[in-house]
């Protein structure tokens, strides 16, 4: 068979050949952190914001974990051209912006479904699509937090292209949130959405349009309902919780891959 090269992760399909399943970091400087808690790791790629390395798990099953950058526009490749290489599953390791009062800093939020306000996934879907993760990738975030005690919350996330307008921040450079995203805020929290991040709508309906399978599940960095800060000292625990329920869900996966 000839091999495939894909242009912007610089990988080929021999590279991935028998490997199903991805973890998607936003951050570049996430997947060596992600792969050292894997029996081994290697980096493979490199460039621009896309790093890869390729993991082994106990069991001696083969992973990615791959970085997508921030927002839809970057993960839309990444997911196209690991799709393109025979990647099937697509778990998002990412941080967020809780909005619902009862969610605490270091809680995880699996996300079920999202609000399409990334911009990208128009371009694979018209927004009468639901944005909607995969139930048994879904299933096995939820077994893992629970395994390891991890609080955890289940439930819509909202999907934002930027992070300050977007998510209604004020406290940009020019303070200015356009007419039609004031009060998007109090909207939706008010439709009982949990959180904020940037890239899973776009993972979402691309997962479900092509005919994959994908699951989101994000630690809390901050709750907006009480700061618009994030104390930075708590970084490392959040980022280590959301990976440990992210890599320890692969076992309850082993069934679908
Ligand atoms: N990522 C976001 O998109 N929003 C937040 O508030 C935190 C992380």
């Amino acid at each position: 068979m000839t091999t495939k090269n894909v242009y912007h992760l610089a990988l080929n399909s021999d590279q991935t050949a028998g490997i199903r399943t991805a973890f998607l970091p936003g951050d570049p400087n996430r997947v060596e952190k992600i792969g050292k808690t894997f029996k081994s790791s290697q980096l493979i790629a490199s460039k621009r914001e896309f790093v890869t390395c390729e993991a082994v798990a106990d069991d001696d099953s083969r992973v990615l974990v791959t970085s997508t950058g921030v927002g839809g526009p970057s993960t839309s490749i990444v997911v196209d051209e690991l799709a393109q290489l025979g990647l099937q599953n697509f778990i998002r390791i990412g941080t967020t912006g809780a909005i619902q009062p009862h969610i605490q800093v270091g809680d995880v939020i699996i996300s079920q479904g999202a609000v399409r306000l990334d911009g990208s996934s128009p371009h694979i879907a018209p927004m009468e699509y639901p944005a909607v993760a995969d139930f048994y990738i879904t299933q096995a975030l939820v077994r893992s937090a629970q395994e390891l005690g991890i609080p955890f919350h289940v439930g819509i996330s909202v999907t934002s292209a930027t992070f300050y307008q977007g998510q209604e921040r004020y406290d940009s450079y020019s303070g200015y949130v356009p007419n039609h995203l004031r009060e998007s805020y109090r909207q939706w929290q008010s439709l009982k959405a949990l959180n904020y991040e940037m890239e899973c709508a776009t993972l979402f309906v691309m997962a479900q349009a092509f005919g994959l399978r994908a699951g989101c599940v994000t630690g809390v960095l901050l709750n907006r309902t009480v700061t618009e800060q994030v104390d930075t000292q708590i970084i490392p625990m959040v980022e280590e919780r959301v990976i440990k329920v992210a890599v320890n869900a692969l076992k309850y996966l082993l069934g679908i891959t």
